[in-house]
């Protein structure tokens, strides 16, 4: 099969004036595109390089593309900037991977997860979007549960996410508010701060299996307050241990698993996602968001280190994304498949 790739790397985005240091964080890098088209060679398929943003659009005209593999990212700060590329496939009638327009706009925005997986009768933390720094004037913080996290209302990638995004009382509500507004111009979420465990869990297939859960450890010692913030993840080497399965109680691990499933079938998710947590102190998952564009850097990203941790070769979760796709669209595909978890 001859299969395109659909990619935005961080050398084609340019950084303009103003924008914060985060900024291009949710663009590839070449190994990763490298390390995806490698495995899907070794799976017998050939790759042609499509990029992003207007490279794109010439290239899916020019070649002909039997399916595309999709990780592009989207361009401009938009909220449905995810669904740009999955949208124009759709236009053009081509098959592709992974989740469709509406899944991956619905994904980025944090409070409308939130809304509709607490709807299915899934934990989430208690949450309250300002759009504007006015508003603050009209809300009572009562009833609120204090610390809380602050956070932009559409963002992944730990991109806004900071040490100082925890906020102990309403008084430093405005502060933080005012950066999100301002750095990320978009509305910002304040959401109640779940002490615990930072857990994540990997989805693969149709149908969709857990590929694994994983507790994320601060390497200096169990601390409920842990943020998994960009400064953690860039450095990840040096301040975080990977434990995956988690070792957490059974009935914690079933509970978890369940949520995940049940998110992803409520928001639509196909082929691959990948969803945080946060486990309480009364072990009570509380999801956090729903990745279903998740970051496939090899040893760098979760879930590539989650499948490692759980025995599968990098080029076995390709093919496992590859081939959800392909069975779903009832394309022919290699024999795959997960082992039951
Ligand atoms: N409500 C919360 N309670 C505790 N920690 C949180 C909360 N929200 C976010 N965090 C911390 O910040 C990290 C990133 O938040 P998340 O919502 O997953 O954003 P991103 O899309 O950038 O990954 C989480 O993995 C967690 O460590
Ligand atoms: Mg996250």
């Amino acid at each position: 099969m001859k299969i395109g790739m659909a990619y935005d790397l961080k050398e084609d985005v340019a950084l303009s004036a103003g924008q914060p240091e985060d900024a291009l964080e949710e663009y590839d890098c070449l190994e990763t595109v490298q390390a995806i088209a490698t495995a899907l060679e070794f799976l017998g398929h050939v790759v042609v390089m499509l990029g992003g943003g207007k490279d794109f659009l010439i290239n899916i005209l020019q070649n002909n593309v039997d399916f595309v593999f999709n990780i592009a990212e989207g361009r401009g700060k938009y909220r449905s900037r995810e669904a740009q590329v999955p949208a124009i496939l759709e236009m053009l009638n081509m098959p592709y991977s992974g989740a469709d327009p509406q899944c991956l706009t619905i994904c980025l925005d944090k409070p409308l997860t939130k809304k509709l997986v607490a709807e299915a009768s899934i934990l989430t933390p208690a949450w309250q979007v300002i759009s504007d720094i006015k508003e603050l004037k009209g809300i009572v913080w009562d009833s609120f549960p204090f610390p809380a996290f602050v956070k932009p209302a559409y963002e992944g990638s730990s991109k806004g996410i900071r040490f100082s995004s925890r906020v102990e009382s309403p008084k430093e509500i405005p502060g933080a508010v005012e950066t999100v507004l301002e750095k990320y111009g978009q509305p910002a979420m304040l959401e109640e701060f779940i002490p615990g465990d930072e857990v994540t869990v990997g989805i693969v297939g149709t149908p969709p299996q857990i590929l694994g859960i994983m507790r994320v450890l601060p390497r200096q010692g169990c601390d409920p307050n842990f943020i998994y913030s960009l400064e953690v993840k860039r450095e990840w080497e040096k301040l975080v241990s990977y434990e995956c399965p988690a070792r957490l109680p059974p009935k914690t691990m079933q509970d978890i698993a369940e949520a995940s499933l049940k998110a992803f079938k409520v928001l639509g998710c196909r082929d691959v996602a990948r969803i945080d947590f946060r486990v309480d102190t009364q072990r009570k998952p509380y999801l956090l968001e729903v990745n279903p564009l998740p970051g496939l850097r090899p040893g760098y990203s979760d879930l590539p280190i989650m499948a490692q941790e759980m025995g599968y070769e990098y080029k076995t979760v390709i093919g496992l994304i590859l081939n959800s796709a392909l069975r779903r669209q009832n394309l022919p595909c290699l024999g795959v498949t997960t082992q039951p978890y």
